[in-house]
């Protein structure tokens, strides 16, 4: 089945310059990358991204991590892979959760780590169905920043002022 499924560099993989490393071995799928940026994860962003994480002992310190709080880089990067089976095909090369889990050749077993407090560092998020990928890309993109149509749009007049260059 042909797929789309989110991939988030979090700070940790950012800051230790592992970007060219993760995107190599996701090339590795042959999926096809239809939308990609990097952004802030805002307090309310990060929030909504795990919010079915919410009440776990570690979920405020989780985050402080996505935001970057923890690394002192304050940004991610985002990614939009597409193709068939894409959503298994990139969380085989991510990995466990755990990164002391993680088979040694994954993303994951390769560059994660677990804190001293416990939380799992864990370099990549990768989309786990095709509901949340559904919801994690809305979350993170806007129609226009996605090279194909991936799930229905609607046309909607704003009046928005925006920056332009000067
Ligand atoms: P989760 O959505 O369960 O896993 P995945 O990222 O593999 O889809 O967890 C989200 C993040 O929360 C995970 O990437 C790292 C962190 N986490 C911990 O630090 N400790 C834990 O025990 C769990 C379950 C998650």
């Amino acid at each position: 089945m042909i797929q789309q499924t989110l991939v988030l560099i979090k700070p940790d993989g950012l800051i230790r310059s592992l970007t060219g490393n993760i995107l190599t071995r996701l090339s590795e799928t042959k999926l096809e990358i239809v939308a990609g940026k990097v952004c802030r994860a805002t307090r309310e962003i990060a929030e909504q991204h795990y919010a079915h994480l919410k009440g776990q002992p570690f979920f405020n310190e989780l985050i402080q991590y996505l935001q970057g709080e923890l690394h002192e880089r304050r940004k991610v990067m985002a990614l939009i892979y597409w193709g068939e089976d894409a959503i298994a095909k990139v969380r085989e090369l991510t990995g466990e959760t755990n990164p002391e889990k993680a088979s040694p050749t994954s993303i994951r077993g390769s560059f994660g780590r677990i804190r001293t407090t416990g939380l799992f560092e864990n370099v990549v998020h990768a989309s786990s169905d095709p509901l949340e990928a559904e919801r994690e890309i809305k979350l993170w993109f806007q129609p226009d920043e996605i090279i194909i149509d991936i799930y229905p749009t609607k046309k909607a007049k704003k009046e928005v002022t925006v920056r332009e260059w000067s």
